[in-house]
């Protein structure tokens, strides 16, 4: 197994999930947090088309969810899986939602239906990300944000 494996696995599973019948780009993701935990989304679109949203918004609404620690709330890793080349990776948007749980090192892998093609850090993805502080929001837990 490489060593983002289980992530793709995770993710190729969670991309069978997907609601797009507007786009018919289905598209998976899995995170892995500070505290080694699996989190998995698709993407879900609407007929009013703007009110879609991505897989990697799916998945980082779980990963809160779930969150009772703050390392619960750190995203070390992603993969993100699609029918496509080149692989997609993040929207711009997705891009900033990560950048909120994630840091500048968190990898981000673009894989294919058979596993990761190409990997970048989030840093390099999304460099000069927008911020009001340089508070960290994994310590933003339970009503004190
Ligand atoms: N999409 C994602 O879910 N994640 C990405 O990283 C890029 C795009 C979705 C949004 C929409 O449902 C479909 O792919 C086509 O744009």
């Amino acid at each position: 197994m490489g060593p983002a494996e289980d992530l793709f696995l995770a993710a190729l599973k969670a991309r069978d999930k997907a609601y797009a019948p507007h786009s018919r780009f289905a598209v998976g993701v899995a995170i892995r947090t500070g505290s080694g935990k699996i989190h998995t989304g698709a993407n879900i679109e609407n007929q009013s088309y703007p009110e879609g949203w991505c897989a990697e918004t799916s998945a980082i609404a779980h990963m809160i969810m779930a969150a009772v620690t703050p390392a619960d709330r750190l995203i070390t890793e992603v993969a993100v899986v699609a029918d496509h080349s080149p692989p997609i990776t993040p929207c711009g948007g997705c891009r900033q939602r990560l950048a909120e749980f994630g840091a500048p090192e968190t990898l981000i892998h673009a894989c294919g239906l058979s596993g990761a093609e190409a990997s970048w850090t989030l840093g390099e993805l999304l460099p000069a990300a927008f911020s009001l502080s340089v508070r960290d929001p994994r310590a933003a837990m339970k009503g004190s944000a």
